[in-house]
């Protein structure tokens, strides 16, 4: 799989981010050191400072004081990170220098961030889609992240200062996903939602796992899939769907894994271990004369995947409206459901698939998520390196 995810066939200008690599790209090694807190106008300045100001005191108000065990003298009280104080597009994306490091509550570790990924959620959260069950703003977003444990609280059970992890700091993807997210520079997550990164990744590679390789799972499961069942996956070279195809194979045993993508992404997804990759600008997925166990809809097309599933089988509906059969989900993050498939990822079977247009540095997060809002990434979006 290693020669096929480097091959010279995928068209795309770099090759994607490979656990297999000796060493990680030169690109991966260079320190960014040119975010600098903005010269700003006069009333520039005001609308900064009352932002933060907002964002100082609500890290405050989240957290219970005196929560931590351990502390470290080199942790700041603020921070660089990126925050919007009001819903839309790209353009209230902030880049601010003095976000207050939120403190700890007993059962949290705070994280010293290297890499973060991005999800659609995130987008679809800043405009404002998830309003009813959001929390306030403003939001420093971000659900994925890998880094460093730096402090942790007075309940943290295992994990200690110095260990290395990655998780889903949302709990819940929509319900009261915390304020206080993964692109910054510290960000305080439950020990629960929270692994150790498998020791064969780093910290880009292990950013870009955790909410897709979650879904992806949990729809499997959902779903009841299991050995020698078959699949289609919608959206196979998607954050999820690439993750989807790899599970279904190595994990759970799937007898035949059929998946959706456009023409230039057929070798990829095939590299993944699909036995039938079908180009939907040419096909209808739908119009095969053959039907499967389960078909997993990453891209929302619900009413045309039910068409595709045999008698009985199940339709896991990422997105868009459901037609019945079909259910949907929402993705709850879970640390332990991290270490399961950790031995997976560790022996190289399943892969981190980082997108070859990134990693993103930390001063290009508005032109990542410009990137990942067309719809067109193969892989995930990664942030790297955060200050
Ligand atoms: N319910 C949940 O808990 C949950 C959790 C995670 C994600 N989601 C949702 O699931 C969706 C997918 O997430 P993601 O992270 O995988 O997104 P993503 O990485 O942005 O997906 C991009 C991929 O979708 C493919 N794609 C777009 N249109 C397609 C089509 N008509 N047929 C086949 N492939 C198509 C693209 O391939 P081409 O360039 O070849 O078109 C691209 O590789 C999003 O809507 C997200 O919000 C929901």
């Amino acid at each position: 799989m290693d020669a096929l995810l480097s091959s010279t066939t995928f068209p795309l200008k770099r090759t994607l981010y490979s656990p297999s690599s000796d060493q990680p790209p030169q690109f991966i090694r260079t320190k960014i050191s040119t975010i600098r807190p903005k010269k700003s106008s006069q009333c520039m300045q005001k609308r900064v400072f009352s932002h933060n100001l907002a964002l100082r005191i609500s890290a405050n108000a989240q957290s219970a004081p005196s929560a931590e065990a351990s502390t470290s003298s080199s942790i700041p009280s603020e921070m660089k990170g990126w925050s919007y104080g009001e819903y839309g597009g790209v353009d209230v994306l902030k880049f601010e220098s003095n976000v207050a490091v939120p403190q700890l509550k007993e059962d949290q570790v705070l994280i010293k961030v290297v890499a973060a990924a991005l999800n659609p959620v995130d987008f679809k959260r800043r405009l404002g889609k998830f309003q009813a069950t959001d929390s306030p703003l403003p939001t420093v977003p971000g659900y994925d992240v890998a880094g460093v444990v730096v402090k942790v609280g007075s309940q943290v059970k295992d994990l200690k200062e110095g260990d290395e992890v990655y998780g889903d700091i949302n709990e819940k993807a929509l319900d009261g996903p915390r304020q206080f997210g993964s692109l910054a520079e510290y960000t305080a997550v439950e020990e629960k939602l929270l692994a150790l990164k498998p020791k064969n990744l780093d910290f880009v590679q292990a950013a870009g796992l955790p909410l897709a390789i979650e879904t992806a799972y949990e729809g499997l499961e959902r779903a009841g899939f299991s050995a020698g069942k078959s699949i289609l996956v919608l959206g196979g070279a998607g954050g999820v769907g690439s993750l989807v195809i790899q599970l279904a194979k190595h994990v759970f045993g799937a007898s035949k894994i059929a998946a959706t993508a456009s023409t230039p992404k057929l070798d990829f997804i095939k590299s993944l271990g699909v036995d039938l990759a079908i180009d939907y600008t040419k096909e209808n997925f739908e119009d095969l004369a053959e039907k499967f166990d389960v078909v997993y809809d990453s891209v929302g097309q619900c009413d045309r995947a039910v068409k595709a599933v045999k008698e009985g089988g199940s339709v896991v509906v990422l997105t868009g409206a459901v037609t019945p059969p079909g259910f949907r989900f929402v993705v709850t993050s879970d640390g332990e459901m991290l270490k399961k498939l950790n031995p997976f990822l560790e022996s190289g079977k399943v892969k981190p698939l980082v997108d070859p247009k990134g990693p993103f540095p930390f001063d290009k997060v508005k032109e990542a998520f410009s990137y990942l809002e067309t719809g067109r990434a193969t892989g995930k979006v990664v942030i790297y390196p955060i200050p």
